[in-house]
């Protein structure tokens, strides 16, 4: 028997002892295997159904679904609301029920529970997986007290396509960028251990490439080779996964044709036996029967059989598990060991999150929720996530002595709407707005507020006249435009995503009294600017800000704070140029800014020629508005003296990449230093650029910094033709800049 606790370290190690978890998986299995032995195929079907009607929350409980409990035939909820009905819900389960299983009840706390932060997008554009990570902490708290152990989040979704509505949900357009906000998801959600009262399950969704939506259009097919979907889109889910994700979600859409809730490529190839998941899978919101209309199933017994040999765990609302299981494990369609496995992956996680020591709440609301110190992370989130797109003339940040101000738009004061996307137990009297962080700041008589349109869609003119005198008779207006918290998340794609209604006809006209102007974005998504950019003086993207966005943006206009966000998605100038993003191939005939001719300068009537035959666009040319990675700061960052540790690195290698940064600017501010490399020659074509590390560094003015990067050769891997995933040989330039688009350069060489 080894004593490894009495022994030195250096013999522990060399020593067979278990390590504690090991232990504990062990013995889960054991009371898995116990509990599966003495249960009927109606019991373990019962544990794949997630139910989640409205009735649920009703002051009474169905006696339909008491007994559909009773009888073991629920394995979770999703929005149980009520606490009461929780409760009893959980009693039935663990009391009256033959098996005593808990249930485990779901809800999707995307962004906050009670406390909202920005919108995942703009979480991403923080570049910060610590702040991250400290909202989906707050969440997991307060989401606990309400009897929630499990949350549909994070999203992973890559997404290069602003159009889509989904994309206010999602980390953006890097999987480098992505990964890190899916590891501070999960260590935040389901903290140092899962089984802590606070904690709750993660779920990694939507699996799989559902971002890359054909159009943009939710829900929407998805056409992509293995390589891109390997090396882009299920990175940041292989990050997800190896952080201990509890769970993963099925997408709605088809990957190549097979709908995902029946991929067994997806579900089993590679989340199984590549990666070794051991959690469980749930599906989408009647994503198993929506096969059917997919036209990949015949029927709801179809659906069943074909997500079940998939290896598709728990069903979310549609009933074909239910229905049409037993049958096919009768017939031999199905093998029960199949569902004794789907059994165990959701026992497993149920085990592992100590509901069955602990299956009630026993966490205060009062003392948990809306904290001081919630609503002061969250204030520090956006005040990280925003991020100042243009500052003409250094016009911001404003002095507080500055007389008048103009209050215009429809979001300065639209507490529902800066909450975004997704945020079920949010509310909106929760909200800090802008208008009264403004008024905080300077008094109420300093601020005129006149917002020239209610709402963002707003088509009617009633209001401009207000507004333009209001204006007439500021120094500073301030335009809070964008998109109501509705057109962005799921099933709100939109085709031209410009500010909607008439307010680039408001600041049309504001912009002809000739003050300064100042324009605030709270939006799901970026919004083409094309058509008023020139007429402004400043413009701040704050996402939709969550519930201290009023306060965050009030203290980066006026210099108490300097924006702290850079974009995670690229900005476009247009949507007819989406996708548009910074890591793309190159073609055989890369743009040119020196050859491009432009639209206007084609003579009329000139023959075909081939002059500037490259790819771009003859209009607008190839460049988008603003480049993933970018966004100014109040003071200024020179980049100098950028060194490699080694010139030539051989497989298995680190090396180290380093450059000065200074901080020749008047004040002291945040840099988000950005580390981009290119392979330039591969076994297939490969990206122009690909971000390989980034770190937040703060400097005081004069302040100088040397940042190093680390950068190993396995960092440069990438799948090639026959999917290994391999390091080639040759030769790569790199990058450190403070965007995608700007950058100190250097090169080096792999070597086997
Ligand atoms: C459908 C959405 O696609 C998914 O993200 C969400 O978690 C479920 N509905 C449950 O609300």
């Amino acid at each position: 028997m080894y004593h490894c606790f009495l022994v030195p370290a250096i013999v522990v190690f060399s020593c067979t002892c278990r390590k504690p978890y090991e232990t504990t998986d062990k013995m889960i299995e054991r009371k898995i295997d116990s509990l599966l032995s003495d249960m009927t195929l109606e019991e373990k079907i019962g544990q794949t159904a997630q139910r989640g009607e409205s009735s649920l929350n009703n002051g009474n409980l169905s006696e339909e679904i008491k007994d559909a409990v009773r009888k073991g035939r629920v394995g979770s909820f999703l929005n149980v609301t009520n606490p009461d009905n929780v409760k009893e819900l959980q009693r039935i389960a663990i009391e009256e029920s033959r098996s005593g299983i808990p249930l485990i009840f779901a809800r999707d706390v995307i962004h906050g529970y009670k406390t909202i932060f920005p919108i995942p997008l703009g979480l991403a554009a923080t570049w910060n997986p610590g702040v991250v990570e400290k909202c989906a902490r707050i969440s997991a708290e307060e989401a606990t007290t309400a009897g929630i152990k499990w949350t549909f989040a994070p999203m992973l979704d890559i997404c290069r396509d602003p159009r889509w509505g989904r994309i206010a949900e999602s980390p953006g357009e890097d999987p480098f960028l992505a990964s890190a906000m899916a590891k501070a998801y999960i260590k935040g959600f389901q903290g140092d251990d899962l089984s802590s009262i606070t904690s709750i399950a993660a779920c990694a969704k939507h699996f799989a490439a559902y971002g890359a939506a054909e159009g943009g259009r939710d829900y929407n097919s998805v056409s992509i080779s293995e390589q891109l979907l390997r090396d882009v889109y299920l990175k940041p889910f292989y990050t997800a996964q190896q952080a201990g994700a509890a769970t993963f979600m099925a997408s709605f859409n088809d990957v190549n044709g097979v709908p995902s809730s029946g991929n067994e490529f997806l579900l089993k190839q590679i989340l199984r036996d590549e990666w070794g998941f051991d959690g469980f899978v749930v599906s989408d919101w009647e994503s198993v029967t929506e096969m059917i209309n997919h036209g990949f199933c015949s029927d709801t017994m179809d659906a069943a059989r074909r997500a079940a040999m998939a290896g598709l765990d728990m069903e979310m609302t549609s009933t074909a598990y239910e229905k049409y299981l037993e049958m096919l494990i009768q017939d031999n369609i199905i093998n029960e060991k199949q569902l004794d496995e789907f059994v165990r992956n959701i026992l497993r996680i149920k085990f592992r999150l100590g509901l069955f020591e602990q299956p009630y709440t026993t966490r205060n609301p009062e003392k948990v929720l809306l904290t001081d110190d919630n609503l002061d992370v969250a204030r520090q989130a956006a005040i990280q996530s925003i991020v100042l797109l243009k500052n003409q003339g250094n016009i911001l940040p404003l002095d507080k002595s500055t007389g008048k101000i103009a209050v215009a738009g429809p979001l300065a004061d639209a507490p529902h709407e800066q909450l975004g996307t997704w945020i079920y137990d949010g509310e909106a009297n929760d909200s800090r707005t802008p208008l009264a962080a403004l008024r905080n700041y300077l008094g109420q008589d300093r601020v005129v507020f006149e917002p020239g349109l209610e709402y963002s869609r707003q088509k009617s003119r009633e209001g401009f006249n207000k507004s333009l005198a209001a204006a007439e008779n500021a120094d500073v207006i301030l335009f809070f435009g964008g998109e109501e918290a509705i057109l962005s998340g799921e099933a709100h794609s939109r085709a031209d995503i410009n500010l909607p209604g008439a307010q680039e006809e408001l600041i049309n006209r504001l912009s002809e009294t000739n003050k300064p102007l100042v324009l605030i974005i709270l939006a799901g998504r970026p919004i083409t600017l094309s058509n008023i950019i020139d007429k402004t003086d400043a413009v701040i993207m704050a996402w939709h800000p969550g519930t201290m966005g009023g306060p965050a943006i009030a203290d980066v206009l006026f210099g108490k704070s300097s924006p702290g966000g850079r974009l995670p998605v690229t900005w476009p100038v247009t949507a007819g140029q989406i996708p548009v993003y910074y890591n793309h191939n190159n073609t055989g005939r890369p743009p040119d800014e020196d050859t491009f001719i432009p639209i206007d300068s084609i003579p009329v009537g000139i023959w075909q020629t081939s002059l500037d035959n490259t790819s771009h666009y003859r209009d607008i040319g190839f460049k988008p508005q603003f480049p993933f990675g970018y966004g100014l700061t109040y003071t200024c960052f020179e980049y100098s003296n950028i060194r490699l540790s080694k010139a030539v690195i051989h497989t298995g290698e680190a090396f180290e990449i380093s450059a000065d940064i200074h901080n020749t600017g008047l004040r002291e501010g945040s840099e988000i230093v950005q580390l981009y490399v290119r392979d330039l020659v591969g076994d297939i074509v490969r990206p122009v650029k690909e971000l390989k590390g980034f770190t937040r560094i703060h400097l005081q003015p004069g302040e100088q910094q040397r940042v190093t990067f680390v950068l190993s050769a396995d960092d440069l891997a990438f799948h090639n033709r026959k999917m290994e995933l391999v390091t080639e040989p040759g030769q790569f330039k790199v990058w450190i800049g403070k965007n995608s688009d700007e950058g100190l350069e250097a090169t080096f060489e792999l070597k086997k």
